[in-house]
């Protein structure tokens, strides 16, 4: 048998870059900041008291009362901003209640603005699913199919009213096509040309948005496959990020996040403005799940989770765990 050389230790030791927690913390390539955290929150009209959402522990449709101490401490922790969701008592077939300035989301906005000022970029969800009885993002033609062009209509009012009401920052979240470029023409003609646009660019079919469905009460039946993106598709999420940006958005928006990291990252080459992305309901629900299980570490993985989708190039994260991320952080 030949004799076995003896081993050197090698001379290239990356794990010296990890002996000390301050060395680790001193290498770190990315850290996430709570200022780069956007708070989804929803508000509920005719309720007397915060709604618990079964599927989304921790997580609440709020009183119109209740709205305003979420915000207030979103501002003291330091969020970037805070994203809107309006359930009204009554859905009709063309999402009346989107573009009545009376309506729940567009009076919720106001007691925001009013409540929390600039402390925090005010935004709202830009979309018909949750005004509608059938629960589509748009208005249905005679044979129920999403029809493109009467509901960029009902965008360019539901734009018109929730700039009126004081919003920062709207968020087109219906994937119709053209949805951007209508948005930004009905803001400007209203001489509301500093409202900026969040555009939900890049938005799959997916099976994770199920406990938002609770979460809004939505009446849907099927599915959004003709206008939400196939989830295979990573360079049509691209090109959609592009179209987006040539039609006015100033940030746009990839989502779900956890299962299109690659997607956030050919967005994030491909455009230059920020790019956001959704840490949506269903990637909530998996991880409050196994933690409550006993099967997964919560806060480190919550974490990690934001982690890697700020990593992954997004440079702004809508979470439910914006409030919470921004605690464990401080620590
Ligand atoms: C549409 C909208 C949805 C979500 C945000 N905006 C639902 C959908 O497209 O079906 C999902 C958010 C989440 O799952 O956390 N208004």
């Amino acid at each position: 048998m030949s004799e076995v050389p003896p081993v050197h230790g090698p001379t290239i030791r990356p794990r010296r870059l990890r002996t000390t927690p301050a060395l680790r913390r001193m290498v770190a390539e990315t850290s996430v900041e709570p200022r780069q955290l956007v708070l989804p929150l929803f508000v509920r009209e005719g309720i007397d008291e915060p709604q618990p959402i079964s599927s989304m522990p921790g997580v609440v449709q709020h009183t119109r009362s209740s709205l305003l101490g979420a915000v207030t401490e979103a501002a003291e922790l330091g969020l970037g901003g805070v994203m809107l969701f309006g359930i009204p008592a009554e859905k009709d077939a063309v999402g009346s209640g989107a573009t009545d300035p009376n309506g729940v989301l567009n009076l919720a906005i106001t007691d925001v603005v009013a409540e929390v000022g600039d402390a925090l970029t005010v935004m709202s969800d830009l979309c018909l699913d949750e005004f509608t009885d059938h629960g589509h993002c748009g208005v249905l033609t005679a044979d129920g199919r999403v029809d493109n062009d009467r509901t960029l209509e009902a965008y360019a009012d539901m734009a018109r009213a929730q700039a009126h009401a004081g919003v920062d920052m709207v968020g087109p979240s219906g994937m119709m096509d053209g949805q951007v470029a209508v948005v930004r023409e009905a803001l400007d003609a209203a001489e509301h040309t500093d409202v900026s646009i969040l555009a939900y660019s890049a938005k799959y079919a997916s099976a994770f948005f199920g406990p938002f469905r609770e979460a809004v009460d939505s009446s849907l039946v099927g599915d959004r496959r003709t206008y939400q993106q196939d989830s295979p598709n990573a360079v049509e999420g691209v090109r959609e990020a592009l179209l987006d940006v040539a039609e006015g958005a100033d940030i746009v928006m990839v989502k779900p996040a956890l299962a299109y990291l690659d997607v956030v990252r050919r967005v994030r080459d491909a455009v230059d403005v920020p790019v956001a992305a959704y840490n949506v309901s269903g990637e909530y629900a998996m991880l409050e799940a196994a933690a409550a299980n006993g099967w997964i570490d919560r806060e480190p993985a919550i974490l990690e989770t934001l982690t890697a989708i700020h990593r992954a190039g997004a440079d702004v994260v809508l979470t439910y765990w914006a409030a919470e991320a921004a605690r464990l952080l401080a620590r």
